[in-house]
């Protein structure tokens, strides 16, 4: 009897707790994705606009906070990326020769979640492949740029193996312009474009700097390619041609240079000082320094010394650079005093030598004598 009562009472909160269990689930709140996420292409080259609608359930809802997460496909870190906004747009840089691959998820975070932190909807996806245009062996093989001192900058190109013949034209934009604009200055190799110099006030610095790469042949379009940079890790400072040596009293040299000319500050400079015993080949002393002056301690400088110097910007100032051309030699000539003892030396290892020589053959000679001697007793014998 008690037994039944017993099994009774267990059976109604098992049912009880599985009724519970379903309420709540036929409550559970969910999330719609964000409407009609699109990509658009403003021409920026590469920098592409990403924008969404928020989903139809959510326009009336106040007192929930809804974000949007936004995740897309980075090929250079072969990863994805995410960004979270309460705006409805986003602008990402992409590489105009891969897939495009964009996710959307709404978020929702307050009262209105029935008590879960955040609720989170499935994502909207977009998957975007880049149009096929050209051959693959039309493109372009490389792109090398070099802002040279910050006052212009030399990129160029290699050109496709498979279309020697082909026109090619460079394309800008960064984020101070408007619209991509045309390379204002061709550079030609043999009649033939192979690059593009840009003048000071067309660059824009600590910001994406795009460039496509396009073109025609007397058949079909070239295959673009395109690149994306930042233009303060493509520095390259003009060589220091002010540089002077001078020897110190107490031994030792001084070295003093004047930074190169051009728009780099001062401060983002480092230098590079290599010193070689004059007419020996390979550094004697390598020394990089931020300062203007180094002090070469205690030289053997009978010798005579020369030194040179190159320059690029430390990485305070960009996360990359390129290292000036050296400076011309600059050599500390051969001291006096040095040569006088050199020639002092070289005359007492001379009469070392020769006593030595005189010594051993007075030796040899008395040796033979005996050596004579006594075969002309064993012949007499
Ligand atoms: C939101 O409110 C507007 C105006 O009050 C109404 O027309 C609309 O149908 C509502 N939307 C939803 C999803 O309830
Ligand atoms: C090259 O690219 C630019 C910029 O996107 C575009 O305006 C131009 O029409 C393209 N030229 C060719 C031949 O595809
Ligand atoms: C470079 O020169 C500085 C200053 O003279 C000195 O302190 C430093 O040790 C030198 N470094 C090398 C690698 O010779």
């Amino acid at each position: 009897m008690w037994a039944k009562a017993v099994w009774k009472l267990v059976t109604m909160s098992v049912l009880l707790v599985a009724h519970l269990n379903q309420c709540r689930a036929e409550k559970e709140i969910t999330v719609d994705p964000p409407r009609d996420l699109q990509i658009m292409d403003p021409g920026h080259l590469g920098q592409l606009h990403v924008h969404w609608a928020l989903p139809t359930s959510l326009e009336n809802v106040t007192d929930c906070m809804v974000r949007f997460q936004l995740q897309y496909f980075d090929y250079e870190e072969e990863r994805w990326r995410a960004v979270r906004t309460v705006r409805l747009s986003y602008s990402i840089q992409f590489d105009l020769e891969k897939d495009i691959r964009v996710k959307v998820q709404t978020m929702l975070r307050g009262p209105c979640t029935g008590g879960a932190s955040e609720l989170q909807s499935p994502p909207a996806e977009l998957h975007l492949q880049p149009p096929k245009t050209g051959p693959p062996d039309s493109k372009i093989e490389g792109l090398s740029c070099i802002f040279y001192q910050k006052e212009y900058m030399d990129c160029t190109w290699t050109r496709g193996r498979g279309k020697p013949y082909a026109k090619y034209h460079l394309y800008f934009w960064h984020e101070g312009m408007e619209q991509a604009a045309e390379c204002p200055e061709y550079l030609h190799s043999h009649g033939r474009r192979h690059g593009c110099r840009f003048p000071g006030d067309t660059l824009l610095e600590f910001t994406e700097f795009n460039v496509c790469v396009n073109g025609s042949s007397s058949g079909p379009l070239l295959q673009p390619a395109y690149f994306t940079m930042q233009l303060q890790n493509h520095v390259k400072p003009a060589a220091i041609d002010v540089l002077s040596l001078e020897p110190l009293p107490g031994g030792g040299v001084c070295l003093e240079w004047v930074p190169p000319k051009g728009k780099i500050p001062e401060d983002c400079l480092e230098f590079e000082v290599e010193s070689v015993p004059e007419g020996k080949v390979g550094p004697m002393l390598r020394n990089v320094t931020r300062e203007l002056s180094l002090i070469v301690p205690d030289q053997d400088l009978c010798g005579g010394l020369c030194f040179w110097v190159r320059s690029r910007v430390h990485q305070f100032c960009s996360d990359d650079s390129f290292w000036s051309e050296w400076s011309h030699t600059h050599c500390l000539p051969e001291s006096p005093d040095c040569l006088h003892t050199h020639t002092e030396a070289v005359i007492l290892c001379a009469t070392a030598i020769v006593i030595i020589m005189l010594f051993s053959l007075a030796m040899c000679w008395l040796v033979y004598r005996k050596i004579m001697k006594n075969r002309k007793e064993d012949i007499l014998l």
